[in-house]
């Protein structure tokens, strides 16, 4: 079983489509490990998103990211990271796949309803960047 980082992100929260987004991830077979509601602080979101920091849509989206509340989740499965980004479809809401939740409930590239880890390393650094181990217990 592999674990993976998720958000479902402000503008998705802000619009009513937490519930529909967790009901889909149910469906798919996934287990919730970890869950909670937070409100990033910018400072917050730029350490999140570190990785990102000379990219020109820097500013844009820790503005985003901090701009009200969002859900962070650990989702357990078998192949859970590639299993939650096709689920998620393609980055630009615009190019992802019908079913997918950025199809459904995002509007723009950067206002793209959810995040997932892209690779082991990755979920290994944002995993405990929101959760304690006791909290995934
Ligand atoms: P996410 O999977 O959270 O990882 C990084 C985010 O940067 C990505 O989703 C997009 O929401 C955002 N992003 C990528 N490209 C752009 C862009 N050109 N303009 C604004 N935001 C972007």
């Amino acid at each position: 079983m592999e674990k993976t980082f998720a958000i479902i992100k402000p503008d998705a929260f802000a619009a009513g489509h937490a519930g529909k987004i967790l009901a889909r991830i149910y469906a798919e077979g996934f287990t919730v490990v970890g869950l909670k509601k937070l409100y990033m602080s910018k400072v917050e979101a730029e350490g999140f998103y570190y990785v990102h920091k000379a990219r020109p849509f820097f500013g844009e989206l820790t503005d985003f990211m901090s701009s009200g509340p969002c859900v962070v989740m650990v989702l357990e499965a078998k192949g859970a990271i590639k299993k939650w980004r096709d689920l998620m479809g393609a980055t630009n809401p615009a190019e992802a796949a019908a079913g997918t939740m950025r199809k459904e409930f995002g509007t723009s590239i950067g206002n793209n309803a959810t995040h997932g880890s892209d690779a082991p390393e990755t979920a290994a650094f944002e995993i405990p960047y929101f959760f304690s181990g006791l909290e995934l217990l």
